[in-house]
């Protein structure tokens, strides 16, 4: 089936990079068809239900969509009344126009027009508040133009896809999951979204042991726990120790151990099948005055040794680190890197390991 999805723009590779591991994780066959900001058409060898299991565990893909057919703003109509809509539809439905990027679209006047047409084909009624079946026409591949700035700007659209939404992100798990909502919470918490996205780039399945030797709050493993894993984590501060104890509990988890140790003297009797973390930076959590590489270091190759042959690790650090000099030392070499820019002097590495 061909899918269309909608991604976060909030980070230039991040959103790709996850969406791809987790199909990877899934054992979902892909094609990427074509790519335009924020938006990924791809063919997938599977079937709905496995789509939606996809789309119900990532951190920033927005939607992800059927495709019908693909057109251009010119052929719109054309194109909506060669489709068999009483065979798509039959229940309620609405009719969205979503564009990428500022483009001049007529959005309500559209929504009108064709959504009269499918009622008229379909004799299914219009609900705007709960539709079963939501149209979404694509408004993207844009036309831009750039000004004497070098700025670009969207002026219009090459483009339309005419897809059914399959599913849309749980806007109300992130908000939900904040971390000062927690029972027990630290200003250096990860946000929700990130969290989730390293636990999807370290390939973690339902059903796996994941790790988290530096948890802190927990944040990373909360996210983990979601698909029915067996969490361990450890840290060296007791607050901390005892605090995730506290948030995973508030969660509803019941399959988890946590350790107070360091993580470079840590003994599990567990082989883990993923591993997620974010180690202190080295500016405003406890290090201990040790010197930052040599603690990733020590740790990763403390790490290795409990991790299976073909497990990942996904990896938080600064930018002022500088990675591959650290993975040398090292059993485990680099797969991908990715930067999250969080302020003007701190750049967020995220790191893709794996045995060499
Ligand atoms: C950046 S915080 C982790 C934040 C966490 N991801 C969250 O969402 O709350 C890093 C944590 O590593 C812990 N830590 C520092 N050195 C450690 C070590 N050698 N072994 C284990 N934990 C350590 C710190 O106590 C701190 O809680």
């Amino acid at each position: 089936m061909e899918i269309t999805v909608i991604l976060s723009q909030e980070n230039e590779t991040l959103p790709k990079a996850e969406l791809l591991s987790r199909l990877q994780t899934l054992e979902i066959k892909y094609e990427i068809l074509n790519e335009y900001p924020g938006v990924i058409e791809l063919e997938v060898d599977t079937n709905k239900e496995k789509i939606i299991e996809l789309g119900s565990h990532l951190g920033y893909t927005h939607e992800i969509l059927t495709t019908i057919d693909k057109t251009t703003p010119e052929e719109i109509q054309k194109s909506i009344e060669k489709i068999d809509w009483a065979e798509i539809i039959q229940d309620t439905f609405k009719v969205r126009v979503k564009r990428m990027g500022n483009g001049v679209v007529d959005k309500d006047k559209i929504e009108r027009n064709i959504g009269g047409y499918i009622q008229d084909k379909c004799k299914m009624p219009v609900s705007l508040d709960n539709a079963t079946h939501t149209i979404k026409l694509v408004y993207t591949n844009p036309k831009t133009v750039t000004n004497e700035f070098k700025e670009e700007r969207v002026v219009g659209y090459n483009k339309v896809i005419i897809t059914e939404l399959l599913i849309e992100q749980d806007k109300k798990h992130f908000f939900d999951n904040k971390p000062h909502k927690r029972p027990y919470f630290h200003p250096g918490s990860m946000s929700p979204k990130l969290a989730l996205c390293m636990v999807n780039l370290a390939h973690t399945k339902e059903g796996d042991i994941v790790l988290d030797p530096f948890c802190g709050t927990g944040g990373i493993l909360i996210e983990a726990g979601a698909l029915n894993t067996t969490l361990i984590a450890s840290d060296l501060e007791r607050c901390m120790y005892e605090g995730t104890k506290l948030n995973l509990a508030h969660e509803g988890f019941e399959n988890f151990k946590v350790y107070w140790e360091d993580v470079r003297k840590l003994e599990i009797d567990e082989t883990v099948d993923a591993v997620a973390m974010d180690p202190p930076y080295g500016i405003s959590t406890t290090l201990g005055g040790e010197d930052t590489k040599k603690l990733y270091t020590e740790a990763l190759i403390a790490i290795e040794k409990h991790l299976k042959d073909d497990g990942y690790i996904c990896m938080a650090s600064p930018h002022y680190i500088d990675m591959y000099e650290v993975a040398e030392k090292t059993p485990l070499k680099i797969l991908e890197q990715h930067s999250i820019r969080m302020h003007k002097s701190l750049t967020r590495i995220i790191t893709v390991l794996a045995k060499k």
